[in-house]
């Protein structure tokens, strides 16, 4: 394994987004979505680095086909518990690799009428793209490597791993 981002860079990179999220959210509380299982990581440093107010609730999509690359087939298999009507929602997710995950997910939020839907991702790999997806706020854009640690994982490995590495 080669280490990509080190645990310093990964938490001035997260202070800098929610700082970046907390003023864009002046004086709105904000329901933070994330995405299990690899979001846990991050949410959890962004939500104690920001400054507004937040609630906190999670979901899970599968993908089907094989276990490191999306296949295309996305389904939510545990729901909200909070309704999103009339929210400010922000998605907190790992990764946007194909972005079939997101726009998927997007979809399906927007048509419960929130009142501002927004996407925040940890990390991007635009060059993979197989849908049209971008998310509001990235943490930090990446080559095409398959990456572990921070909440990443590889058959449910290394998620506990403070920094981010490159999987050989
Ligand atoms: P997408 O639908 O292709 O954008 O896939 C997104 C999901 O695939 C992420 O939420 C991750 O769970 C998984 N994924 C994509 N790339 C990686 C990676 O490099 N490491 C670990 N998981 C990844
Ligand atoms: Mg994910």
């Amino acid at each position: 394994m080669k280490l990509l981002l080190s645990e310093k860079e990964i938490q001035r990179r997260v202070s800098a987004l929610a700082r970046r999220i907390s003023k864009d959210f002046t004086g709105k509380e904000v329901l933070l979505v994330g995405v299990l299982k690899g979001a846990f990581i991050f949410m959890a440093d962004l939500a104690r680095k920001m400054t507004t107010p937040v609630k906190t609730d999670f979901v899970r999509l599968a993908s089907y086909g094989s276990e490191t690359r999306s296949s295309g087939k996305v389904k939510l298999t545990k729901d909200l518990e909070i309704p999103l009507a009339g929210k400010d929602v922000l998605v907190v997710e790992d990764i946007i690799d194909t972005g079939i995950t997101l726009k998927y997910l997007h979809q399906q939020l927007k048509a419960r009428q929130p009142r501002s839907l927004k996407v925040v991702t940890l990390l991007d790999k635009p060059g993979r793209r197989q849908v049209d997806f971008r998310a509001d706020y990235v943490g930090f854009q990446i080559e095409d490597h398959f990456v572990v640690g921070y909440g990443l994982d590889c058959a449910e490995e290394y998620r506990n791993l403070r920094g981010i590495y490159i999987l050989k």
